[in-house]
């Protein structure tokens, strides 16, 4: 478990070869054991497999020229109906995705995190792209797929953000 988190980078090349079903259902399964406020698990995925669609996500998103590459990307987006508070699908759906990265490293695939929230306009043109009710707040994209990068692992710890009892 250790290794997998150590070993989770962005990837922004892709391999050119299709994500199994069966590893996408792993990984979201993944995701939806993520912990929630309550227990509500607020969290909604939509798979985007189909080039054209990959390609229409790099029009409304600034930062996403993985998806030159990348297979498949997965959209999250938090139900307002079912969180259990006012905004708390912001952290379920970023505990979900957490998972989900981790993961996909676990089975081999890389994975870049594009973040939609808390853009609204950005919230807004994925929305309208995915045709997403309008109780359904898009909070990220998934960029998946087997990697064609290697990336070292670097120690991120830094003991000046610890505090101990008190600040
Ligand atoms: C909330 C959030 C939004 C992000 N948005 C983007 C993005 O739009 N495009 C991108 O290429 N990477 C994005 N990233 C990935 C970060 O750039 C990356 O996690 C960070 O540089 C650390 O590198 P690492 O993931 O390789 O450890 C995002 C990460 C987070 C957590």
């Amino acid at each position: 478990m250790l290794d997998v988190i150590y070993k989770r980078r962005s990837i922004r090349k892709y391999q050119n070869k299709p994500v199994e079903k069966e590893k996408i259902t792993e990984v979201l399964r993944c995701a939806m054991h993520a912990p929630s406020a309550m227990n509500k698990q607020p969290w909604e995925f939509v798979v985007c497999d189909k080039r054209e669609v990959l390609d229409e996500i790099q029009k409304i998103h600034p930062y996403s020229q993985m998806l030159k590459t990348a297979p498949c990307c997965i959209v999250v987006a938090g139900n307002l109906i079912t969180q259990y508070a006012e905004g708390s699908y912001i952290q379920d759906c970023a505990a979900a995705v957490e998972n989900l990265l981790l993961g996909a490293t676990s089975v081999g695939l890389g994975t870049c995190w594009l973040g939609i929230y808390p853009d609204k306009q950005r919230q807004e043109a994925f929305r309208e792209l995915f045709n997403m009710p309008k109780d359904m707040m898009p909070f990220c994209a998934i960029a998946i797929g087997y990697p064609d990068e290697e990336k070292y692992s670097p120690d991120r710890f830094d003991s000046k953000k610890v505090h101990f009892n008190r600040w």
